[in-house]
């Protein structure tokens, strides 16, 4: 079940390592711009971010992290780079999942799977299923994925069930909705980092993200790793969640 701590018990708390780190991976693009080089190396090297925020995340024993790879509205770009990203996705999966698998992780993918190709898919569900037992790190790839969709998709289950007579309508609570999106079961993140200095949530977990703590980085995501997550960790740690409470101080 997700947690659904309610914000009094989470308000008092100082804050203490977050249960859930979520990531909006850019500038891929800027920073192999930056060097000369095709965009598709900036993807390349991005991949060997993905790798060493996976085991940093692990080696700081932090339960969930998401990352989001491809979004609903990246099919708008050029058909070459999106052929890359999806290579660079298969050739992820298929490298990397005996040894994600070797080191505990849990593999959950989130977003549409309509549109998506049929071995991409296969792929997605092997290392789903190879990895669902595992507990030291669930690694949610955002993946086809839109928060407005998936919110969309949530409601439109909901009123089927409505329809069938399955369900009230008094009975559709946030709680209810919360289940109903990709995201059930995966407790809301703690702490979103977005790299290449961009402020905005380009569509990514808007539900989910109502309390989560923002960080921005300057930094590009192929520089991204161990020490950058430490840093964003830091940032959040340092701060106070109120969830609408008053500061603890105020409580005392
Ligand atoms: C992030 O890097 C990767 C994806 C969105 C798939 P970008 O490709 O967005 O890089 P910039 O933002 O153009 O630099
Ligand atoms: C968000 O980055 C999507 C991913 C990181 C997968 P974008 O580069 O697509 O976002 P915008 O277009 O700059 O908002
Ligand atoms: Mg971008």
């Amino acid at each position: 079940m997700a947690d659904r701590s309610t914000p009094s018990e989470k308000t008092s708390s100082a804050q203490i390592m977050p249960r859930h780190v979520a990531i909006i991976m850019d500038g891929n693009g800027r920073w192999a711009a930056e060097r000369g080089l095709p965009r598709a190396l900036g993807h390349r090297s991005g991949v060997e971010a993905v790798r060493r925020t996976v085991q940093a995340a692990s080696d700081l024993s932090i339960p969930y992290l998401t990352l989001y790879s491809f979004s609903s509205e990246n099919w708008s770009r050029p058909q070459d780079e999106i052929d890359d990203l999806m290579g660079l996705m298969k050739r992820f999966i298929r490298r990397d999942l005996a040894e994600l698998h070797q080191n505990n992780v849990r593999v959950m993918v989130i977003g549409e799977r309509e549109n998506v190709e049929p071995e991409m898919m296969a792929l997605i569900d092997e290392a789903c299923e190879l990895t669902r037992d595992n507990t030291r790190l669930t690694l949610v790839i955002a993946f086809n994925y839109g928060a407005r969709g998936e919110i969309t998709r949530a409601a439109r289950r909901l009123a089927e069930e409505v329809a069938g007579g399955r369900l009230a309508p008094a009975e559709i609570t946030s709680e209810r909705l919360s289940l109903a999106l990709d995201t059930c079961g995966i407790p809301d993140p703690d702490v979103l980092i977005r790299t290449s200095g961009e402020c905005r949530l380009s569509n990514f977990l808007l539900w989910q993200c109502a309390y989560t703590e923002f960080v921005f980085l300057d930094a590009y995501w192929p520089d991204f790793g161990r020490e950058l997550l430490v840093e964003a960790i830091a940032q959040y740690t340092a701060r106070e969640r109120r969830f609408g409470g008053l500061p603890c101080r105020s409580t005392a």
